[in-house]
C-alpha cells in the first residue's frame, strides 16, 4: 500500500476504499505505518471529512484491531456512557458506580486526557495504587463480582484507537466529527453492550462547539451504534463553562466522591442523573423516567453507590480508604485563592482556557510520553450569570510551587470574564435518538 498516495487522495477530497482503511489501520497498529504519515492523513480527514462508507470501514477496522469483552451466559444487562470530552467532566466517576448499584452491569472503557480536556483514566489513576490496564478476563470477572470495571484500552481492546487517540492529542487532529465518532464507537462497541448513552458536549469548550454540528456528531455515533446492534441515545450538554467546580485530576476525584455522598454541585449531579436515567431506561432497568431517577437517587442516599465505587477501587488495586479520606489523593504543593478583580456579573468561565491552564500547571500532556501531575488544577466557584463584588474569592489554584501559582492565577484571570452582564445557558439542550432530535430546553433545573 502506498501511503503517500492515500494521503494525497484524501487531501484532494477523494474517498479511500474500505479495504485500504482496513489495511492502513492494521498496519498502523502493527507499527508498520509511521506516526508522521498517519498524522498527515488524519489532518487531511480533519479538512476533508469521511464518506459514510469510509467512516464505517474506519470504525470497524479500529474495533477489529483488538478483542472484545465477551459476556456469554452473563445474566445482567450491560450499559455504558461516554462523553465527547470536556473540562471538569467527572461524570463517569459517579455514574458508573451509581448505575452498577442499581443492578445493571457497567463495563466502562474510558480514555485519557485529550487536548484541553481531561480523561477518566487519568483521573482514576490519581487514586493511589489504582490500575486501569485490566485484561479482558479480569474485567469480565470483576464485572461479574461487583457489576462494574473502569478500564482503559489495553493492547487487547481497540489498540488502533489507543495509538490514534494519543497521536491526535498532540497533532491538532481531535476536532473532527468522523474521527471522534470512530474513536468513541470503536471502544464502546468492543464492550459487548446492550445499550450506550452518549454525552455530547456543546459550547466553546467542546471539541465540536456548534450545537448543530454536535447534533450531527451525536447522530453519526448513534448510526454507527445502531447499525452494529447497540441501541444508542445521546444527550447534548453544555460545555461553555466547566462542569461542577473542580478541574484537575485529584480535585475531580474528590468532587466525585462528594457527589456520591450527596454533596455534589447541582450541575454535575443534574447531568449525571439525566445520563443515568437514559442508561437505566435503555436496558429496561426502570419502568419510566421518575422510577429511574428514584433508583439512582436511592443509590446515592443509601450509600450503595459510594460502596460500589470503593469496591471498584479496591478490585483495581487502589486504596479504598480514599472514599472516606480524600486527603489520601496527591496534594498540591502550593494553593492560592483567586479574587474577583472587579465587581460585576460573570460573563464567561472559558473551559478551554481552564483546560490549557491545567496543562501549563503540569496536569496534561503536550507530548505523548508526558507524565501528568494529578494534584494540580483549579476549583472555580462561580458560573456565568453570577454577581460578584470586587475582591470576592471566586476560585483557587492548586499548583506544584509558587511559580505554578502565578501561572494559574494568570490563567484564571483570562478564563473568568467579569462584565456587566452574563447568562447561564441551559445545561441539557437536546436528546438525540435513532428516531430524531428532541429539544429539552427547560430541563436545567440545576442552573443557579
Ligand atoms: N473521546 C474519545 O474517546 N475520542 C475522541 O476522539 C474524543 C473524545
Amino acid at each position: 500500500m502506498l501511503i503517500p498516495s492515500l494521503i494525497q487522495h484524501k487531501r484532494d477530497g477523494n474517498p479511500i476504499a474500505a479495504e485500504d482503511w482496513a489495511r492502513l489501520v492494521a498496519d498502523y497498529t502493527a507499527g508498520e505505518v509511521p506516526d508522521y504519515q498517519m498524522s498527515a492523513l488524519l489532518m487531511a480527514v480533519v479538512f476533508r471529512g469521511l464518506a459514510r462508507q469510509e467512516l464505517a470501514a474506519l470504525t470497524d477496522a479500529m474495533l477489529d484491531s483488538g478483542d472484545r469483552l465477551r459476556f456469554d451466559g452473563f445474566p445482567l444487562p450491560r450499559v455504558d456512557k461516554h462523553s465527547t470530552g470536556g473540562v471538569g467532566d467527572k461524570v463517569s466517576l459517579l455514574l458508573a458506580p451509581m448505575v452498577a448499584a442499581c443492578g445493571v452491569a457497567v463495563p466502562m472503557m474510558s480514555g485519557r486526557g485529550l487536548g484541553h480536556t481531561g480523561g477518566t483514566l487519568d483521573k482514576l489513576e490519581s487514586i493511589p495504587g489504582m490500575r486501569t490496564g485490566l485484561s479482558l478476563t479480569d474485567a469480565r470477572a470483576q464485572i461479574e463480582r461487583i457489576g462494574c470495571a473502569m478500564l482503559g484500552q489495553t493492547p487487547e481492546i481497540a489498540p488502533a484507537d489507543r495509538k490514534l487517540y494519543a497521536l491526535r492529542d498532540v497533532t491538532g487532529t481531535v476536532e473532527s466529527i468522523p474521527l471522534i465518532s470512530a474513536s468513541i464507537m470503536s471502544k464502546k462497541l468492543a464492550e459487548g453492550l446492550n445499550g450506550l448513552v452518549l454525552d455530547v458536549k456543546t459550547g466553546s469548550g467542546a471539541f465540536i462547539p456548534d450545537p448543530a454540528r454536535a447534533i450531527e456528531l451525536a447522530s453519526t455515533m448513534i448510526g454507527l451504534g445502531e447499525a452494529r446492534g447497540c441501541p444508542t441515545v445521546a444527550l447534548l450538554t453544555a460545555m461553555d463553562r466547566p462542569l461542577g467546580r473542580a478541574c484537575g485530576h485529584s480535585l475531580e476525584v474528590e468532587e466525585a466522591l462528594a457527589g456520591l455522598q450527596g454533596r455534589g454541585p447541582d450541575d454535575l449531579m443534574e447531568v449525571t442523573y439525566a445520563l443515568g436515567v437514559e442508561m437505566l431506561l435503555l436496558v429496561g432497568a426502570a419502568k419510566d423516567r421518575p422510577d429511574a431517577r428514584r433508583r439512582l437517587e436511592e443509590s446515592v442516599a443509601t450509600g450503595r453507590a459510594l460502596e460500589t465505587f470503593g469496591s471498584i477501587i479496591e478490585a483495581q488495586g487502589g486504596n479504598r480508604a480514599v472514599v472516606d479520606d480524600p486527603a489520601i489523593l496527591p496534594q498540591a504543593g502550593a494553593v492560592e485563592v483567586y479574587r474577583a478583580p472587579r465587581g460585576g456579573v460573570v460573563s464567561a468561565v472559558e473551559p478551554r482556557r481552564i483546560g490549557r491552564g491545567i496543562l501549563k500547571l503540569g496536569g496534561g500532556r503536550v507530548r505523548i510520553e508526558d507524565r501528568i501531575d494529578p494534584a494540580v488544577g483549579f476549583v472555580i466557584t462561580v458560573k456565568p450569570g453570577d454577581t460578584v463584588r470586587s475582591g470576592d474569592p471566586i476560585a483557587s489554584v492548586f499548583a506544584r510551587d509558587d511559580a505554578g501559582v502565578a501561572g494559574g492565577l494568570a490563567a484564571l484571570g483570562e478564563a473568568i470574564v467579569i462584565g456587566d452582564e452574563g447568562r447561564l445557558t441551559p445545561l441539557i439542550t437536546h436528546r438525540v435518538t435513532a428516531r430524531g432530535v428532541e429539544p429539552m430546553a427547560g430541563t436545567d433545573r440545576a442552573c443557579p
